[in-house]
């Protein structure tokens, strides 16, 4: 494309949308919702577009980051974690942008935000550097987006298990329902067969960890898991990969427990801004905290259903080097 010529944005009607839709393989999630598989992965019709009006229309910098995560598998975390990183010493704690708003509101998605009507959204919003912007597309498919650039890109990833009872307890409280059985079943049945959003589970978080080996530069992979054990470790760990580590001084002053209790989940629960507020999405800032605990599955999942999923992960991931 001539980069002066301005991306169209793909409308529902648009012939071409409609050829590319109609030659894409089709299913049914869970919830009866039709899903179309583009570049591995399964979408609905109006993130499909979304994707495709981002792919086209993005404008990529090399001082972008990019946070990358299957739905629930510590997206926010990550979001504060990284806003409390590049936003420290610049405020002081009452004023910290992580106390007046959502981590969501904070680092908008692509799919799911940005390019939800447009291919060319306002991005007023970003005039300082870095940006900082969030995915849950797989790895190929952003780096269609990307065009060569070298953003940063940190990817979070979780025991599956644990990712799919959130997203039962998130996905009941969207639809203002109690978490009932029946949906974590059908739920369940559609995870295995990876057909949900942004699925198949495995062959998104394999996506990045491939990209972090071969790309170690751009790409870190972090686990929700190694978060909880050893914070501090992992924080410093995504300081440097993101070209702003902790000065001795800062150690020594506690910045990095600062940074932690800032964006703990108690802390952030906790917040006025995310008992009441809503995001730009219309979800309640409060359905993106619930326990955070490692292995909460365990308390819904049969014995035969935790089996089936471990058979299916000891699968793909086998021979990845991908350590559980
Ligand atoms: P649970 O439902 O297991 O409690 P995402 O942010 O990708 O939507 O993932 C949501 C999960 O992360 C939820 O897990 C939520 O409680 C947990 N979470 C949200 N904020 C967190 C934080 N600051 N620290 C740890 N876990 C957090």
């Amino acid at each position: 494309m001539d980069e002066k010529e301005i991306p169209k944005n793909l409308e529902r009607d648009d012939e071409e949308y409609v050829s590319l839709i109609s030659s894409l393989p089709s299913d049914i999630d869970f919830v009866g919702r039709e899903l179309f598989k583009y570049q591995e992965s399964w979408y609905g019709n109006k993130m499909l577009q979304a994707i495709i009006n981002f792919q086209r229309g993005f404008e990529p910098q090399d001082t972008d980051i990019i946070i990358a995560s299957f739905p629930k598998a510590g997206t926010t975390w990550l979001k504060a974690l990284t806003v409390a990183l590049l936003e420290r010493s610049k405020h002081s704690s009452d004023a910290h942008p992580l106390r007046l708003d959502n981590p969501h509101n904070l680092v908008p998605f692509f799919e799911l935000d940005l390019y939800a009507k447009s291919s060319k959204p306002d991005m007023t919003n970003f005039s300082s550097t870095p940006r900082v912007f969030a995915t849950h597309v797989p790895l190929h498919t952003l780096q269609e987006a990307l065009k060569n650039s070298s953003c940063k890109i940190v990817y979070v990833w979780r025991n599956v298990k644990d990712v799919l009872v959130s997203y039962w307890y998130f996905k009941s409280a969207l639809m203002k329902v109690e978490a009932e059985r029946s949906l974590l079943e059908s739920m369940f049945e559609s995870f295995c067969r990876g057909v949900s959003y942004g699925g198949p589970f495995w062959e998104h978080v394999l996506s990045y960890w491939r990209g972090s080996l071969e790309e170690s530069q751009n790409v870190l992979f972090l686990k929700y898991e190694d978060l909880k054990t050893e914070p501090r470790v992992q924080l410093k760990r995504l300081a440097e990969f993101l070209d702003c580590p902790f000065t001795v001084e800062e150690e020594e002053n506690g910045s990095v427990e600062e940074i932690l209790e800032l964006c703990s989940l108690r802390n952030l629960k906790n917040l006025e801004i995310n008992k009441i507020g809503i995001t730009s999405r219309g979800v309640d800032h409060k359905n993106f905290f619930r326990k955070g605990e490692v292995g909460d599955s365990k308390n819904y999942l049969t014995p035969e259903m935790e089996k089936r999923i471990d058979m299916i992960t000891e699968d793909k991931f086998g021979g990845s080097g991908l350590k559980l």
